[in-house]
């Protein structure tokens, strides 16, 4: 039997487009779920681009005011597709009133805000979830298998880039709709928040709680007029950001991070060496994994012969992460289905009672690192992140 899952949207710009080709998708993909998302309501600022973001996705309706959105009794989950100061708010107040939460990452603009919505989120009892969709790149979910097989052996490196290259003209702006990214008052950071986000949590899922940091940023462009005053102001975010990390399991980090990469758009790569094997993923090349197996014979040392070398997986047969869902071996998916892949995964949490991750409180472990890594940055020292689990978390 299905249930209908009525879903109040917040925000229509690039997120709220991937999430409304998930809700829509999904049921086609995932027949088995019982919960079948309704488009009830978009909710933003400018109605008039709502009511035609709305006509194209077929929302029921459209609101400007989330404050009443939360209240409906014709609601049943909120999907926070805003930018990030919106996020503590919104998330508190549809959590009192017992919606089903799932938000954009990064989780909140900082600890004291993120470890205040897991807590509402808790006390609710509501199911709960934070879209780091990258988890669900089949690829990167295959990596994760390969450690969970302990074919990488003792974790040495972990070794994580995310570089783009949009911001580095002097003239763009900062603040209002397109570039709320550049306003920290918005954005709570730069690059620490918005791509180092979703490398840490892809690390500490794959390789185990992150201890402690020592990082550097840099703002290379120091003021830029801001789009809703008119006026040159100073740039609070980190333009750039690089840091050493500890893992719980005695393995080193590096983590970079930058907008001022040319050429580079959505360069996430990351690779992870152990005894007995590495893994290697990069974003601009998702349906690969680039896996390394350090033979082992049945006695005496470890052996490498002429044939000995990294293997290149096209992850698209039906035996790999989500791949049985979608077209025949060969045929790839792409960044689109990720979405639909975290949606899948939460409502089989809810449905099975075994909660998917990363749910709020841990995402709250991924903001730790970023608030340590952004303290380090300021002090110029090492920062405990204060981390709690002590095990890479479940996969699902
Ligand atoms: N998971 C990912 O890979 C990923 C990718 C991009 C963005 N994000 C996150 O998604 C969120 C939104 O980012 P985006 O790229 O979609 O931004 P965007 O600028 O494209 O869209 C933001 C939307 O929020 C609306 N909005 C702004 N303030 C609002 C308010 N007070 N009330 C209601 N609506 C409001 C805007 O009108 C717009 O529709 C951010 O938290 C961002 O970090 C995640």
């Amino acid at each position: 039997m299905t249930k209908p899952l009525r879903i109040a949207m917040i925000g229509y710009g690039f997120m709220g487009k991937a999430h409304s080709n998930a809700y829509r998708k999904l049921a086609h993909f995932f027949p088995e779920l019982e919960h079948r998302p309704e488009l009830t309501v978009l909710c933003a600022r400018n109605r008039e681009k709502a009511e035609e973001f709305a006509r194209t996705w077929s929302y029921a309706e459209v609101e400007t005011d989330w404050r009443k959105v939360v209240e409906r009794d014709d609601i049943d989950a909120i999907d926070i597709c805003s930018p990030n100061h919106t996020h503590v708010e919104l998330a508190i107040a549809a959590a009192a009133n017992g919606k089903w939460l799932m938000c954009e990452k990064p989780l909140a603009m900082n600890v004291e805000e993120a470890e205040r919505m897991t807590q509402a989120v808790e006390e609710a009892g509501i199911p709960n979830m934070v879209w780091f969709n990258y988890r669900r790149v089949p690829a990167i979910a295959l990596a994760r298998q390969i450690v969970d097989e302990q074919r990488i052996g003792r974790p040495f490196h972990y070794r994580a880039t995310y570089l783009q290259d949009w911001t580095i003209a002097e003239d763009v702006p900062q603040g209002g709709a397109a570039l709320w990214r550049l306003d920290v008052d918005v954005a709570g950071s730069g690059v620490t928040g918005d791509l180092l986000a979703h490398s840490i949590d892809t690390a500490m899922w794959l390789n185990g709680p992150i201890t402690r940091v020592v990082a550097d940023t840099e703002t290379f462009v120091k003021e830029r007029m801001h789009q809703e005053t008119g006026k040159m102001q100073p740039v609070g975010i980190d333009d750039a950001c690089m840091f050493l990390a500890r893992f719980a399991n005695g393995s080193m980090g590096t983590f970079e991070s930058t907008r001022y990469a040319r050429g580079r758009k959505n360069f996430n790569t990351f690779e992870l060496n152990g005894a007995d094997g590495s893994v290697h993923f990069d974003l601009e090349d998702p349906q690969y994994i680039d896996f390394f197996e350090h033979t082992r014979p049945a006695t005496g040392d470890k052996v490498e012969d002429h044939l000995t070398g990294w293997r290149r997986i096209h992850v698209t047969n039906f035996e790999h992460p989500y791949m049985d869902r979608w077209w025949v071996p060969g045929c790839t998916v792409g960044y689109e289905h990720t979405f639909i892949h975290a949606l899948a995964d939460f409502l089989k949490g809810v449905e099975s009672g075994t909660p998917a991750q990363p749910d709020f409180r841990n995402a709250l472990q991924t903001q730790r690192v970023c608030d340590a890594v952004l303290a380090s940055a300021r002090s110029r020292g090492w920062v405990d992140t204060g981390v709690e689990s002590t095990q890479p978390v479940a996969a699902v």
